[in-house]
């Protein structure tokens, strides 16, 4: 197989809730799109805390109503070679942006990271709110934002991905 035109890693605190979250929904995505061979996906946390845990059992529930399966996929940290290795890494909020950005001084990797709201459709807060402490509408509010904007995201890549 060839090695895929354009790798995405979607990048928050734990990786525990959000960034697994986009990672399920986006892949998804690119299965129904036909294009898993050309899109890779992957996602990490900028903290360690939870390395090698699956993601939180409140979002893989909340993933599962929506026909997303979230079990397989367990924690790694963000490092500088993860970074180089993907061609666009998608942050949940400023303060991932800026722990990320943090890792390199190298422009052309710093340059690969951008919020993942950035491309959300609809206007308003560009972060996606931390769902850990909170209630459980806080995880269906965040499959929402991250549904809507993994949806753009794919569509962005479809414009620049050849073949
Ligand atoms: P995430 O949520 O960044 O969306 O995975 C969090 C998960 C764990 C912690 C914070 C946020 N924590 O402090 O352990």
């Amino acid at each position: 197989m060839r090695q895929p035109a354009t790798r995405v890693l979607f990048v928050c605190l734990g990786n525990i809730c959000r960034s697994p979250l986009a990672e399920g929904v986006f892949r998804q995505l690119v299965r129904d799109a036909g294009l898993e061979d050309r899109i890779g996906i992957a996602s990490a946390g900028t903290g360690d805390w939870h390395v090698g845990r699956p993601p939180d059992v409140r979002m893989i529930a909340t993933a599962r109503t929506h026909g997303v399966d979230l079990s397989a996929q367990r924690a790694q940290v963000l490092t500088p070679a993860l970074l180089a290795a993907h061609d666009l890494v998608l942050v949940m909020d400023a303060e991932n942006l800026r722990n990320a950005r943090a890792l390199t001084r190298d422009p052309d990797l710093t340059g690969r990271i951008a919020l993942f709201r950035d491309f959300d459709p609809e206007p308003g807060d560009r972060n996606v709110p931390d769902p850990y402490y909170g209630g459980d509408e806080g995880f269906e509010e965040v499959y929402a934002i991250v549904e809507r904007t993994a949806r753009a995201v794919l569509t962005h890549l479809r414009g620049r991905t050849p073949g």
